[in-house]
């Protein structure tokens, strides 16, 4: 037993065994960014692993060891999956067999707005119909407090069947961080609350086989409520800082000068940067799950809207600082070349979730500009119903106009400054660059 958790007794003593054991047979319902890191943690410390995806060519990837995840090496899943490890399918009946479930199944907005639980729900139904006595369930997709014990609960709640003795239920936000190289899936801490002690019990007991620190908490609302908390955090920090750089532009002040400055106060302060709009599946998205379910409770998450505002006006922050810089150049954006350089959402990775590189195109493409882009991850895009293929990095030489979105590495940074012949960078990635060509946010 954990200091201060539930004695194992019953269905959960033979669940709990197999779990030290490694002999649980794990399932992962849905294999995206979060769930295939996920199965090949499990994998890699012994147990048994199926994952089920909707995806069948992601199944089929998975059975044939090849990844589609740039975190997971094809090598590491290719030697799971030949050793018998690991597998993947489409055919949900495998949750007869297994012994603990982790949904890791989107949980996008609706376009009012409003979380969309089609997904949890879906997947829920999906194990209800093979449900069993003895299973761990742990839901990890972000979403407001009181989805487990109000949306998945029920659902899985048969006649006869009791949460906390016959089967175990649990919350554990995924804190992955895609294209992170320090922090991945098995050195971040996992924290994870249950229905009830013993469910907190043996989601402490799981996790700990395949991570390195498990932080139990005393429910699902906690373990629901702390995800938001860290993507709030960042999404509100993110707005201040943007509204700052509004400021400073108007007061010709170098933000990025002033961010590095403040950062070296060892104390009381945390650097967050301003950029091109928010991106990707959480911080854009979390925050709303919270203001959602805090409007049900009567209290207008005032900071999460007002961030929410001034995080969306800078796309036409961007845009409008290249069309300033053409004026001065004395060519109207009407008719110019403007060269994007980096769409995925972040630097070093190929999710276009949400990336605000598409507003700032399709902004620039309605003020009548003609586009092309660079991205080492995104062969191709769609912006406004076209398709646009990736050009060169040379291309930038031809354009009136360069804009920084994504700072990858990989791009050659001397060489487009050589080469371009105005640049607006709006993520600092020609720090300590000194030429009349660069404009920064
Ligand atoms: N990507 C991240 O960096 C990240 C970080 C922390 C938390 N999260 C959260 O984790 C959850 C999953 O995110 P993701 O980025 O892995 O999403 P993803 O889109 O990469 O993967 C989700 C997978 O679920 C599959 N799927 C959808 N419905 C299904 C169903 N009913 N049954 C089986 N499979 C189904 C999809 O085909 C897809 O492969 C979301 O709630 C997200 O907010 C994501």
């Amino acid at each position: 037993m954990h200091p201060g958790g539930a004695v194992l007794e019953g269905t959960a003593a033979v669940l709990g065994g197999k779990i030290r054991a490694r002999t649980a047979r794990v399932g992962i319902i849905g294999l995206g960014y979060v769930g295939l890191p996920l199965a090949v943690e499990f994998a890699k410390a012994g147990f048994d692993v199926v994952g089920v995806d909707l995806n069948e060519s992601k199944t089929r990837k998975v059975r044939e060891g090849e990844s589609y995840i740039p975190d997971v090496p094809t090598a590491e899943l290719s030697s799971l999956v030949e050793k018998g490890k690991l597998t993947a399918t489409s055919d949900f009946s495998v949750i007869r067999d297994l012994d603990t479930i982790n949904i890791c199944v989107p949980t996008p907005l609706r376009k009012t707005k409003d979380p969309d639980m089609s997904y949890i729900v879906s997947a829920s139904r999906e194990i209800a119909q093979h449900f069993h006595p003895g299973m761990l369930v742990i839901l990890e997709s972000t979403t407001y407090p009181g989805t487990t014990d109000e949306v998945v609960l029920p659902l899985l709640t048969t006649e006869g069947l009791q949460v906390g003795r016959d089967f175990f239920l649990c919350f554990s936000p995924e804190r992955v961080d895609p294209g992170n190289p320090r922090f991945q899936t098995r050195n971040i801490p996992k924290v994870v609350g249950g229905v009830t002690p013993a469910c907190t019990e043996m989601g402490r007991l799981f996790y700990s086989q395949a991570l390195e620190t498990v932080v139990p908490v005393s429910s699902t609302q906690v373990a629901e409520m702390v995800k938001l908390l860290e993507n709030t955090f960042r999404m509100i920090n993110i707005g201040l800082v943007n509204e700052l750089a509004v400021m400073c532009d108007r007061m010709g002040i170098n933000v990025w000068e002033v961010i590095d400055a403040a950062a070296t106060k060892p104390f009381g302060f945390m650097p967050f940067y301003p950029g091109p709009g928010l991106g990707g599946h959480c911080i854009p998205v979390d925050p709303f799950y919270l203001s959602w379910k805090s409007k049900q409770a009567g209290i207008e998450a005032r900071f999460i809207e007002l961030a929410g505002y001034i995080n969306g006006q800078m796309p036409h922050f961007v845009v409008d600082k290249v069309q300033n810089v053409l004026n001065d150049a004395g060519k109207p954006v009407k008719g110019s070349h403007i060269h994007v350089m980096g769409v995925a959402y972040k630097r070093d990775i190929d999710d276009m979730r949400e990336s605000p590189a598409l507003d700032v195109m399709l902004l620039l493409e309605r003020r009548g500009a003609r586009l092309s882009y660079s991205d080492p991850y995104v062969p191709s895009i769609r912006v406004d119903g076209l398709n646009v293929e990736a050009a060169p990095e040379t291309a930038a030489a031809e354009a009136d106009c360069v804009v920084i979105i994504t700072d990858h590495k990989a791009f050659d940074y001397a060489g487009l400054v050589e080469r371009a012949k105005l640049i607006v960078d709006s993520r600092n990635a020609l720090k300590g660059c000194a030429s009349d060509k660069i404009v920064r946010l």
